[in-house]
């Protein structure tokens, strides 16, 4: 299985211009690499201006919304994202959970709904039990300690290596698991070698194009 790269742009950067920028110079940058996938998930407006003519680069988004269409103002649905290229779509972060009061129950529907459409759900967990009536074939995991989300301080590699067993004991040793939080070109090949993590879920080095390109390089 290749390593999974994904970078989670958040609600950055703040102008298209800036975008297509990131977009490309990381495009050019990743170009010649191999055995990699990398998967880079801007905020929606965007994703319709971002086209990736190399193969190791995908799009994802950072959400969608679990209904097929209707009357739900400001959502988005997995066919809009189908159609724009996207084929993998972060869902339950922990911002979202928080801060925006996503609960496991929509976080199922969502995982449904992009199952639908033949993407891949990337559930972000901080706990085994998050998994529960959430978790289904073909979803993808990133486990995102609380404390080491945009803090700078990433989880101890031992703790982490724990934590993959347990999930993997719970959907089976051959599902892909990612880690997500601080990570930078120091420590990212650390959670794939020492901890055996099967990609890395990243947030503010996605942001800075010459450090998420040594990231994806030193993999
Ligand atoms: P971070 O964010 O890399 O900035 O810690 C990770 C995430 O929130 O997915």
């Amino acid at each position: 299985m290749k390593p999974l790269i994904v970078a989670n742009w958040k609600m950055n950067p703040q102008t298209l211009q800036e975008a297509k920028e990131l977009f490309d110079g990381v495009s050019e940058g990743i170009k010649d690499t191999k055995n990699i996938e990398v998967v880079i998930c801007p905020p929606f407006p965007f994703i319709f201006n971002l086209k990736s003519n190399n193969l190791n680069l995908k799009l994802g988004s950072q959400d969608c919304f679990w209904a097929e269409s209707g009357a739900y103002t400001g959502e988005v649905s997995s066919k809009m994202l189908k159609d724009l290229g996207c084929q993998y779509v972060i869902l339950g972060h922990s911002e979202r959970r928080r801060v925006l009061g996503e609960t496991g129950e929509d976080i199922s529907k969502k995982v449904q709904a992009v199952l639908k459409e033949k993407m891949i759900p990337i559930l972000c967990i901080d706990k085994v039990s998050q998994l529960d009536n959430v978790w289904q074939k073909g979803t993808i995991v990133a486990f995102e300690p609380l404390f080491a989300i945009g803090t700078g301080s990433s989880c101890d590699k031992a703790d982490a290596k724990k934590m993959l067993m347990e999930i993997k004991n719970k959907i089976g040793k051959k599902e892909q698991i990612l880690y997500g939080g601080s990570i930078d070109s120091k420590n990212a090949l650390g959670y794939i070698k020492e901890a055996g993590f099967d990609g890395l879920l990243i947030g503010g080095a996605s942001l800075v194009c010459e450090e998420f390109i040594k990231i994806v390089k030193n993999i």
